[in-house]
């Protein structure tokens, strides 16, 4: 099939971009390179600069390479940012996904892979979360992927379009040629391994008075390259007359707290990671952790490298492959 992936210059969308490329499929990527990285674009695929929010570029690019299906994954995504400063949020995640929307139902392109998050979910007290648990988005971030959510569910009663929601928990991890690189960086694994390398001073672990096992948040970590594999899937079934659905993306389970992701990062890399307790971070649910049957059984998707060991593994040969070329 031939893909657009906007988004395909980030973390997750290069990795996708792999993904797709090695089950044959043809992938344009859309970037509009804010938060994407050029080199993270394999040479072999047409990069085009653009915003999801330029319709005619995006109606454009679709009618041009002729694409058969989209995976969205452009967007902002970070909780902190989306609650100091909203409006963007809405912008270039709503404003964002509709206008995809609308210039797919333009070039008759009528089937999407949208890169959702457990944002929706908020902070519920329920665990593991199942997919029809009722969302309620605590942030503009989650709020921003449930209305898009919604929206590819009414444009498709109505005009046709198919669409997967996959509602990440906590990407992790790194391919041989792909990786976490955010800046700032906010996430725990790349914060844990910076420390490790000495790119930073230690870890502020964000509460240690949680309801959970050692007072630390628990979270669910998956594999990027289970990610991946979780869009491909979603895409050739879509192909294959799949209707719209919402699936978790986590590993299920028991979930690892903050302490023991800083444990299993010293013993991969071998080095001493210092932590100090700091304060809860605003809008921290304590656990937060997927019922991942409806994907197994729909899309016949089961994670391959679970064991966060090997999640923490694959991100820290990236780290230390990062740091040889800085
Ligand atoms: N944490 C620390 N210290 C740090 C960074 C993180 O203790 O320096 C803790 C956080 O408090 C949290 C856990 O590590 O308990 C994981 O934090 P991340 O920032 O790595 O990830 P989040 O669980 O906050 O966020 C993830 C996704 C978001 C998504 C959210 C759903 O990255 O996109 O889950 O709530 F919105």
């Amino acid at each position: 099939m031939r893909v657009l992936v906007t988004g395909g210059a980030g973390y997750i969308g290069s990795v996708v971009t792999e993904a797709l490329l090695g089950r044959g499929h043809e992938v344009v990527v859309y970037d509009n390179l804010v938060r994407g990285h050029r080199d993270a674009v394999p040479d072999a695929v047409p990069l085009v600069l653009g915003d999801v929010l330029d319709a005619a570029t995006l109606g454009g690019e679709l009618r041009e390479h002729r694409i058969e299906g989209v995976v969205h994954l452009a967007g902002l995504s970070l909780v902190g940012e989306s609650m100091s400063d909203p409006g963007r949020y809405y912008h270039a995640n709503v404003a964002g996904g509709l206008t995809l929307l609308d210039a797919m139902r333009g070039a008759g392109v009528g089937l999407l892979v949208f890169s959702s998050s457990a944002a929706v979910y908020g902070g519920p007290d329920k665990q593991p979360i199942e997919e029809n648990d009722p969302p309620a988005p605590t942030n503009p971030y989650g709020e921003s992927k449930l209305v898009v959510e919604r929206a590819i569910a009414w444009y498709g009663a109505a005009y046709g379009l198919r669409g997967v929601s996959l509602r990440y928990f906590n990407a992790a991890g790194a391919s041989a040629r792909c990786g976490e690189r955010h800046d700032p960086e906010t996430h725990l694994i790349p914060i844990v391994l910076h420390a490790a390398a000495g790119r930073r001073d230690g870890v502020t672990i964000y509460g240690d008075d949680y309801p959970t096992r050692d007072g630390t948040c628990v979270r669910d970590y998956v594999h990027v390259l289970d990610l991946a594999d979780a869009h491909v899937r979603a895409l050739d079934a879509l192909a294959a007359g799949a209707p719209t659905a919402s699936y978790n993306l986590g590993c299920g389970g028991e979930g690892y707290t903050v302490r023991e992701v800083v444990s299993a990062a010293s013993a991969v890399t071998g080095r001493r990671i210092v932590t100090h307790v700091g304060p809860r971070r605003l809008g921290d649910p304590a656990t937060l952790v997927a019922a991942t049957g409806r994907i197994t059984r729909e899309l016949g998707w089961r994670p391959q490298h679970q064991d966060l060991r090997e999640i923490i593994e694959s991100a820290w040969r990236y780290e230390q492959k990062r740091g040889d070329a800085a």
